[in-house]
């Protein structure tokens, strides 16, 4: 089975956001997740240009690559992103997600993405408009509605941008995730369940509680019902 099936198939997935672990204690948080149910992790690159932030790099994502099999689903809020395909899909990255805000062709690079052998994904950040990404959804493994501005953890979710899952709903090619990120706790995660989304990515709402295990078990059950509802 394809990496892209085998998601699609287990949906709705909890995607921790690494952003907001431990990086003292990165090994453990990693394994700690994995233990507690995630099937896929989210890392976020910053390159303090496109966004206003610094995060992390290349060594690092190499160093998660080396203390798990799971999928890494790698989101670049990066400037120039084809510039660094080659070089984090060497490093380890399964799925790689770019800005559209970022390039000029899109297609140019989910093309590329693909070249290298790794799922590609376009995000959109909140005051973009969603039908930028239309003539994409083709190449598109993955759309990433940006939930709050990217560049911080911890910020709170803007409810606005559940309009747009529910338009990549309706308009995205069989099989593309949907995938949510930003400001996803245990009162957001059913409304954008309910709109149609399939991966949740969640930092400071899974790090930040002493107990992953019933956290994330708390957060997936919730995805859960709400998808059972949508069907
Ligand atoms: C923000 C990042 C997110 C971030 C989410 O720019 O893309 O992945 O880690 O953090 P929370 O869940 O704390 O909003
Ligand atoms: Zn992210």
């Amino acid at each position: 089975m394809t990496l892209r099936c085998e998601l699609a198939a287990k949906a709705p997935l909890i995607g921790p956001s690494l952003l907001a672990c431990d990086f003292a204690n990165l090994e453990r948080e990693v394994r700690a997740v994995e233990e507690a149910g995630a099937r896929i992790l989210h890392l976020d690159i910053m390159d303090g240009h496109f966004v206003p932030n610094l995060s992390f790099g290349l060594p690092v994502v190499e160093a998660v690559r080396r203390v798990t099999k799971l999928p890494l689903d790698v989101h670049l809020m990066i400037s120039n992103p084809a510039k660094y395909i080659q070089a984090f899909r060497r490093a380890g990255a399964d799925l790689l997600t770019f800005h559209i805000e970022a390039v000029d062709d899109a297609s140019a690079i989910l093309g590329e993405v693909h070249n290298v052998g790794a799922l590609a994904g376009i995000a959109i950040s909140p005051p973009t408009p969603i039908e930028s990404i239309q003539p994409h959804l083709t190449e598109c493994d993955l759309v990433l509605v940006m939930t709050v501005m990217p560049g911080f953890g911890g910020q709170a979710f803007q409810p606005k941008t559940i309009d747009k899952v529910r338009w990549v709903r309706r308009h995205r090619s069989k099989g593309t995730l949907i995938s949510v990120d930003g400001g996803i706790n245990g009162e957001t995660i059913t409304p954008c369940a309910a709109a149609g989304a399939d991966l949740f990515v969640v930092g400071t709402g899974l790090f930040g509680y002493p107990d992953y295990r019933q956290r994330f078990a708390y957060l997936r059950d919730l995805a859960e019902a709400s998808v059972a509802e949508r069907v």
